[in-house]
């Protein structure tokens, strides 16, 4: 029975990879920072999981991490910690640095002090590659190959994290993996980022339709970037099928496909019977990036060859099912507060 660490577990990503872990037999510790009030929603089904434990820690805490990697002895660590909002680092860059960059470094010092190494995944980004058009002057695909030009704290962070795996791949033999996601959503995603964002925004709209109420209009910045979005449940198989090969190596996961947020505005209004999306968005400066990644679309052919991957959910399903979850989750919220009346 193989035992895996996770950090970042009460994220996005945490939760459906806890979950893939679980179903394949391992012993999963789910790493969790101090919080006021619990941030378990993601992960309800896991807790009820005999071989998943959550215990505290916080990658910013070199100690912790020694302790927790010493006592469970894995036999994987997943870093999918992060301070994961591009605008955020822009108002928070220390912070996103300490996170993002340190805690990976903090996390490969201790593996590289143990006798029995972990293989470790580090969950690097597209925002790494940041702005092409500058270098190539047009729309080009991003793969392994391609040169990284971040365009925010964060990706300047996330790329340190990057060549640290690297480094210490080559200099000390550890078993470390960059996996370099594109953009991927899902139900579980988080409120702040644009795809959810949107989702949620439909929902209520449809409700408030319903009840014959309006709905003040959505704010959004931004609106021409593109990005190659997938769906998450897909992604974190592409994590597990990476710590499984026999060789380390980094990898770029994505659909090959680029859609603008125009696009996915269409596609979710769409999905409430509206054409014309474009009365209820607003756009507020304030949303708009100091600097902005204008064009991500991946090529995954590595990940094809070698571990046999490719995304199931395609764009217009992503959409559908993200809008179609908060409707429902929303309708079954409304009706609660009617039943509660
Ligand atoms: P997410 O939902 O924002 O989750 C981030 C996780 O990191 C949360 O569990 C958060 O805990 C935890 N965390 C933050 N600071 C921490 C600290 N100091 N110590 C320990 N844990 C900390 O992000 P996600 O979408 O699941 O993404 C997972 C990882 O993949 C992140 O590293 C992200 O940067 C990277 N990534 C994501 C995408 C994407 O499109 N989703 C693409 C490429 C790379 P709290 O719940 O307490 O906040
Ligand atoms: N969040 C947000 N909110 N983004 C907006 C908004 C808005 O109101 N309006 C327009 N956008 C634009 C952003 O400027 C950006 O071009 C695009 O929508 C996507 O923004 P996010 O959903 O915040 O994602 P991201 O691409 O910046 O970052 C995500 O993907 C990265 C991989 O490329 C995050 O998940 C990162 O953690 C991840 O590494």
């Amino acid at each position: 029975m193989k035992k895996a660490i996770v950090y970042g577990v009460t994220g996005q990503d945490g939760s459906y990879l806890s979950e893939l872990l679980l179903s394949k037999g391992y012993t999963v510790y789910g790493v969790t920072r101090r919080t006021s009030t619990p941030n378990t929603l993601r992960i309800n089904y896991s807790l009820t999981q005999k071989q998943f434990h959550l215990t505290q820690g916080d990658v910013t805490d070199s100690g912790s991490i020694y302790r927790l990697l010493n006592e469970v002895q894995p036999d994987e660590v997943y870093n999918l910690a992060a301070q994961s909002h591009v605008g955020t680092s822009f108002e928070q860059p220390s912070l996103t640095w300490n996170v993002t960059a340190q805690g990976c470094m903090n996390i490969l010092e201790v593996i590289r002090s143990m006798g029995n190494r972990p293989r470790f995944y580090q969950a690097s980004s597209s925002e790494m590659f940041g702005d092409q058009y500058s270098l190539y002057g047009g729309e080009k695909y991003q793969d392994e190959h391609t040169k990284f030009n971040p365009q925010s704290p964060y990706g300047v962070a996330k790329l340190a994290a990057h060549h640290s795996v690297r480094l210490y791949r080559d200099s000390y033999g550890i078993f470390a993996c960059g996996g370099i996601l594109f953009n991927h959503e899902s139900e579980r995603r988080g409120e702040s980022f644009v795809t959810r964002k949107i989702s949620r925004y439909v929902s209520d709209l449809h409700w408030a339709t319903q009840a014959g109420r309006s709905i003040p209009n959505l704010k959004l910045g931004n609106l021409a970037a593109k990005r190659d979005w997938g769906h998450a449940e897909d992604y974190v198989e592409a994590m597990w099928l990476m710590l499984q090969q026999e060789e380390p190596m980094d990898f770029v996961i994505a659909t090959g496909k680029t859609y603008s947020i125009e696009d996915y505005l269409k596609e979710a209004f769409q999905c409430i019977n509206i054409n014309e999306y474009t009365r209820h968005i607003e756009i507020d400066e304030k949303l708009k990036r100091p600097s902005e990644v204008p064009y991500l679309r991946g090529l995954a052919h590595k990940a094809k060859r070698r571990l046999n991957w490719k995304p199931k959910i395609d764009f217009k399903s992503l959409v559908k099912r993200m809008v179609q979850y908060d409707i429902q989750s929303c309708g079954r919220c409304n009706k609660g507060i009617k039943k509660a009346q």
